[in-house]
């Protein structure tokens, strides 16, 4: 009787399937429903794929099982299913041997590959119990994250016309705190970043690649310039095709880099500074996916080039205060500014050390003296970077110094600046220029014109020498968040555990957690990933606190949301444990 397979095993007597019709088994590790049916026999898994519903409670006819929780459907034959938010079911090929049911209990499939499908599946129709469900095995273990950032990053820049908006931008930021996590709550946070992804792109045309020029002997600088004209003009298409060309003719990172941010500067705070950010988000998933994705990822950013705002249109840049014409003026001397403080650092005698009335000068009233206080600044030796985090952190005070007094949209106006700044400075870590360096002033004056965000202004947390557990603490800001608009108090509370000594590790990865506790909100995930990565340099400082009261006054301001996308998750989360969710339902 033996098809020379071992792994046919005894599953049930055929009498007894046909008497019943359906008849669940244990086979092995197994649970498994043989079904009697048009003179056959099958058998399939008895777990529903979708959410673990007993399918021997299901209904065969015409050959399709039912399931009668969300009515699934599966061919009952191979287990393919006609609902794609189910899954297909596992079946089991049978041999009816001396009246006797034996099935084939062998895998002959890859896990893993499965789970990648079941991950576009996912993408491709916005289900994000499916992609709950296949990140939770491809990160279990020591799965690598990478693989399935690889697959969003892919499918975003693919299929969006519109090319790199918040979706991919939510993704990166995901993919950036995954470190800050326990390796537990890792997947949740990929879960997120995917399902925006799929959200953004559902129902959206793809985008076609635009090729290469066929053969040119136009060098990278001159791909620059012809890229800035026609973004200047709003030509996405012409745009595009430089940049395509440049990565073909070898242009690295930096050269790429030094690109597209000196395009996303050739006017003012484009777009109150989303193209920016999405340009530092492209940069950052290509260090996290490789440079192969370059062409796709970095072509993807064009259209928001092209047919961004540009702030020399607004009245708030024009009136009362010419701020372009200002900002124009001192573009003129920016080179030579940047040429003295050269100068300066190699003769070691001007070592620039004044972020502190710098940033005094940005958070006042005058734009014309802030322009020359960083101009100065230059001058006498400040490099491009320590400008870029000095006015990134004066855009960090305007959001810890909120007052609630403010209307509620107003937290956003505080997010765009900053995360503009923050942007810009990382893409000055990244390529410094003269060009991008327009962007620090631009972020400053962005910075003078949120001024009204801080009057009156909230006072900072400061010590006030008691003793609390850090601990004790935690648990405090997170009882917080499940209220509305404890903005100060969730301050408080997070000034107090660093004043305690609490472990900073310890409050991101709480910070992260919260995040991920609420539905997706764009500006907040910007803010609190944004905030980490200012905070990195300034661990243990007091800036560095006035960085994290700053993200956790935001958070604060936009909790608590509904959370059903966490409650999706949690779904996912319950069958990849095991969980029978039916019997409590
Ligand atoms: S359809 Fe079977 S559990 Fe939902």
């Amino acid at each position: 009787m033996s098809t020379g397979n071992d792994h046919y095993v005894f599953a049930a007597r055929l009498s007894d399937v046909r008497d019943a019709g359906c008849k669940a088994v244990q086979v092995n590790e197994h649970a498994v429903t043989l079904f009697a049916h048009q003179d056959k026999v099958y058998a399939v898994d008895n777990r529903c794929p979708h959410m673990g519903f007993p399918l021997e409670k299901g209904t065969v006819k015409n050959g399709i099982l039912t399931c009668h929780w969300h009515h699934a459907r599966f061919d009952l034959e191979s287990g393919g299913t006609f609902d794609q938010f189910a899954d297909d079911v596992r079946s089991f090929p049978v041999e009816i041997r001396n009246g006797e049911v034996w099935i084939d209990v062998a895998r002959h499939d890859d896990p893993y590959q499965h789970q990648q499908e079941r991950l576009r599946v996912g993408l491709e129709r916005d289900i994000p119990l499916v992609m709950g469900k296949a990140v939770l095995v491809l990160m279990g273990g020591n799965g690598d994250p990478v693989e399935p950032f690889r697959l969003g990053l892919d499918f975003g820049t693919k299929y969006r016309r519109g090319g790199w908006r918040q979706g991919l931008t939510m993704h990166t930021c995901f993919m950036n705190m995954l470190p800050y996590l326990d390796p537990e709550d890792r997947p949740r946070a990929m879960y997120h970043g995917l399902s925006a992804v799929a959200r953004e792109s559902f129902g959206e045309p793809p985008r076609f690649p635009i090729l290469p020029l066929p053969t040119t002997t136009a060098d990278i600088s001159t791909l620059k310039s012809w890229f800035r004209q026609f973004v200047e003009v709003r030509d996405a298409e012409g745009a595009e095709r430089c940049i395509i060309s440049a990565i073909r003719a070898g242009a690295d990172e930096v050269q790429m880099a030094d690109i597209l941010f000196s395009a996303v500067t050739d006017h003012r705070y484009i777009d109150i500074g989303h193209p920016a950010d999405f340009t530092n988000k492209a940069f950052e998933a290509l260090d996290i996916a490789g440079w192969e994705y370059a062409e796709q990822v970095l072509t993807s950013l064009v259209t928001g080039y092209a047919f961004g705002d540009r702030m020399e249109e607004s009245n708030a840049w024009r009136h009362p205060v010419d701020l372009i014409a200002i900002l124009e003026d001192t573009f003129d001397k920016l080179p030579a500014a940047v040429e003295l403080g050269l100068k300066a650092r190699a003769a070691d005698v001007h070592q620039w050390n004044d972020q502190g009335n710098l940033t005094t000068v940005l958070l006042d009233d005058d734009p014309q003296s802030i322009a020359d206080a960083l101009l100065a600044a230059l001058v006498a030796g400040g490099g491009e970077t320590d400008l870029a985090s000095t006015v990134s952190h004066a855009a960090v005070l305007r959001i810890a110094r909120f007052h609630t007094s403010n209307e509620f949209p107003d937290w956003d106006t505080a997010l765009h600046t900053f995360t503009f700044a923050n942007a810009i400075e990382q893409g000055i870590r990244r390529a410094p220029s003269v060009e991008l360096l327009r962007g620090v002033f631009d972020a400053a004056m962005s910075v003078y014109l949120d001024r009204f965000l801080n009057i009156p202004g909230t006072r900072i947390p400061q010590p006030n020498g008691k003793a609390e557990n850090p601990d004790a603490l935690l648990a405090e800001l997170t009882a917080l968040l499940d209220k509305q608009q404890q903005v100060n108090q969730s301050g408080s509370v997070l000034a107090r555990y660093l004043f305690n000594d609490g472990k900073p590790g310890k409050l991101l990865a709480m910070l992260v957690k919260l995040l991920l506790r609420e539905d997706r909100d764009f500006h907040t995930i910007q803010t609190v990933e944004g905030a980490f990565k200012q905070y990195q340099p300034l661990q243990g400082t007091t800036a560095g606190n006035h960085v994290l009261i700053a993200a956790v006054r935001y958070l604060a301001a936009h909790s608590p949301t509904v959370r059903a996308q966490g409650q999706t998750y949690e779904i996912a989360y319950r069958l990849h444990r095991g969980d029978r969710l039916f019997e409590e339902a």
